[in-house]
């Protein structure tokens, strides 16, 4: 049979072994070969290691093998002929380790050359997918959560795109939010005649901070505001008007930053599912999953609970707590509280009241305690609090929970339920998202859906995923598809390891940040010399692509569930791991060619790569596991995975240039098509990474 030279190397393999163990072990017919890097690189480069597994399955079921060595020895001598392998050996108890035929190595990497790389894409086993990503806010601050969104987001669906997957990239914009309330009432009474044009909204973000200065001060304007918003759901002119034209005003606002990332984006915003949600939620009733009111929730120890509207409340013995609306408390080692129509709380195991200020008020042993004013706090364990009017709880995340009146639904395992509908009728960000989630798996058809936001939306992800398989909208075997997934991420961190801002304690301005790094880099190559050698829109480009790559990078390279620090001298580095690095890196490559004076397209047809030094054989090995390397980030989702393969790649070139001549030596042939096959994999590499590469430096 003619070889299958598609998939990954290991893949490639894995076909290979499939074969011999069908025949070592014909009973066992359902063996999916292991296939691994070799952990020690001197037996060889590939390992398969079924056969320890195999002989479990089949000892004392009068096999004619003696143990797993024995077994292992089998499937290797029951390997059909193939060009890939040069050799094997078993080793231990029966781990067989593959030697790759260099020739074919060789041939392979000379084969991509001429077809393209895109002949190496790995094959992942869905059609069409989802990625949620950016999604700011409108009329709030694009902030550095959503920039790491953005290109996290971004290289994800490159590398789906990539593997041939059709995605829809989908800007999940909040532009249905109570917060446009009071924007629109504010704009009203700024500009009685309804008269507005952009320059009188200017910075929406100032726009925004006054008004919600007058919502929160003035009760009057709070309940006209709240009117709005019905106004508005409700369709009526004059406030649709105003909200397009506040959405228009921010969204111009963002293009500015997804231009200079190079990032493209379908706006889908919340407001687009609205119309949804009931059917939505219909569908969920049916299934009896909606429930009128929260029964008991829970909160975990050290958990964060903001109650408004708190008024005075006595225990058991009589004894008066007090707490003030808006004040925070957190609740150690309290584990279950009982929500009976939201008016009675029951606190078990409470020990620890902490407020606002963060002053601690103890209550270990049940002893008698004070709070600020002097009065005596003491909750017991079990003991009942009644807490009247208490209606909002906000959670560590920031969600705030409306419980009273509320329709939720309850998940297994969650302490919290999952509200739908608000107690004034209203629908919730988790609504909305359940009918996006409704949308793209019926109209939209896709079969995975990739939501990108920081870690602390984590919760709420688990919860709408957890009802939609409730609701058997997905199957509730992970490895199944329709399938959602949500990639979290850590925060970005200022030098201080705190949270980035800037000195004035504003969020840091996305575009500010870009253009500051394409200055730096623009500085570094004036310093070189480059202003008088390039022409000015070289030197633009080629600050803008090492900037704009170097912030990119810095992001990608950490596992992204970590935070990660900002800090523009490491990233526009050019030792060490950083964009800028790699970025020359592949200038040179391309320089060396250039160099030479060669033809590459004659090169490839006429010439012939040979991998005769060790070096040689590393770097060509090296190459030829990019589609392994881009399959395990997309399956993983994470990106960092082919930053450590890029990485390495640089690495193993410059290992190989120090130990081979390449310009001017006998091998100079098959070399620069080594050199030109790293540079082709390089540039794939930066595409997926949405990097502009460089040419010259
Ligand atoms: N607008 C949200 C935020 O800024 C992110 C939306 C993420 N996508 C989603 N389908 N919930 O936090």
């Amino acid at each position: 049979a003619p070889e299958d030279n598609t998939g990954s190397l290991k893949e490639q393999l894995a076909k290979v072994f499939e074969v011999s163990i069908k025949v070592t072990v014909p009973d066992e017919s359902q063996v999916v070969p292991i296939i691994a890097p070799c952990s020690k690189k001197e037996s060889g480069d590939y390992q398969c290691n079924n056969a320890m597994s195999l002989w479990s399955k089949i000892k004392g079921k009068g096999t004619e093998f003696k143990g797993p060595q024995p077994v292992g020895q089998a499937i290797m001598r029951n390997l059909p002929a193939s060009d890939m392998i040069e050799s094997c050996s078993v080793a231990g108890p029966g781990f067989i380790n593959v030697k790759l035929s260099t020739q074919w190595i060789a041939k392979s990497i000379q084969k991509m050359l001429i077809d393209g790389i895109d002949t190496w894409a790995p094959k992942l086993p869905v059609k069409r997918a989802v990625v949620d990503f950016s999604s700011p806010n409108i009329a709030k601050e694009m902030h550095v959560g959503h920039l790491r969104s953005t290109i996290i987001g971004d290289t994800l669906a490159r590398m789906l795109e990539y593997s041939k997957v059709d995605v829809l990239r989908r800007n999940h914009v909040g532009d249905w939010g109570t917060q446009f309330g009071m924007l629109i009432e504010f704009l009203f009474e700024k500009f009685p005649d309804g008269e507005v044009n952009d320059q009188d909204i200017g910075e929406l973000e100032v726009f925004y901070k006054a008004s919600k200065q007058r919502f929160d001060g003035d009760k009057e304007f709070k309940e006209t505001a709240q009117q709005a918003v019905v106004r508005l759901q409700g369709g009526e002119e004059k406030y649709r008007k105003a909200w397009a034209q506040i959405c228009e005003i921010s969204r111009r606002g963002f293009e500015q930053v997804y231009r200079r990332l190079g990032v493209h984006l379908e706006e889908k915003g919340e407001s687009f599912y609205n119309p949804y949600i009931p059917g939505t939620l219909d569908l969920l009733r049916q299934k009896g999953l909606i429930k009128n009111e929260a029964q008991a929730i829970k909160f975990k120890e050290g958990q964060v609970i903001k109650i408004e509207g708190a008024k005075v409340e006595k225990n058991k013995e009589d004894l008066v707590i007090k707490i003030e609306r808006g004040q925070v408390i957190t609740i150690e080692g309290a584990k279950v509280i009982k929500n009976e129509g939201a008016k009675v709380v029951k606190i078990e195991g409470a020990r620890v009241i902490k407020t606002e200020e963060g002053e601690v008020i103890k209550n270990e042993k049940g002893e008698v305690i004070k709070n600020e004013e002097g009065k005596v706090i003491k909750v017991e364990e079990g003991q009942v609090i009644k807490i009247e009017g208490a209606q909002v709880i906000e959670t560590e995340g920031g969600q705030v929970i409306e419980i009273e009146g509320a329709q939720v639904i309850e998940i297994e395992g969650k302490d919290i339920p999952l509200i739908v509908v608000k107690k004034d009728g209203g629908y919730n960000y988790a609504s909305t998202d359940l009918a996006a989630l409704w949308y793209r798996l019926n109209e939209e058809k896709a079969e995975w859906i990739i939501y990108l936001t920081d870690v602390g939306q984590r919760e709420h992800f688990e919860m709408f995923f957890a009802a939609a398989k409730l609701a058997g909208w997905l199957p509730t075997d992970k490895n199944k598809y329709p399938k959602t997934s949500h990639v979290g991420f850590g925060l970005v961190l200022g030098d201080d390891k705190k949270r980035f801002r800037t000195r004035s304690t504003e969020v840091v301005k996305l575009v500010d940040l870009l253009d500051e790094a394409k200055r730096r880099c623009k500085e570094a190559l004036e310093e070189r010399g480059k202003a008088a050698q390039w022409t000015p829109e070289e030197l633009e480009q080629t600050s803008e692509a090492i900037g704009y790559g170097a912030v990119k990078y810095a992001d990608l390279k950490n596992n992204r569930l970590t935070n990660y620090t900002f800090n523009f001298d490491q990233m526009l580095n050019d030792k060490g791991n950083t964009a800028v690095y790699l970025l020359y890196a592949h200038a040179r490559i391309c320089s060396i060619i250039r160099k030479s004076g060669k033809d590459i397209e004659e090169l490839k047809r006429e010439g012939q790569l040979k991998l005769e030094r060790d070096e040689e054989r590393k770097l060509g090995l090296h190459l030829l596991q990019f589609p392994e390397a881009v399959k395990e980030a997309c399956t993983n989702l994470l990106p960092n995975v082919l930053c450590e393969y890029l990485y390495d790649l640089s690495e193993k070139f410059t290992s190989f240039y120090s130990e081979c001549q390449v310009v001017g030596s006998a091998e100079e042939r098959s070399r620069l098509l080594l050199c030109e096959a790293t540079a082709v994999v390089m540039r794939k590499c930066f595409y997926l990474l949405g990097i502009t590469p460089v040419y010259k430096i």
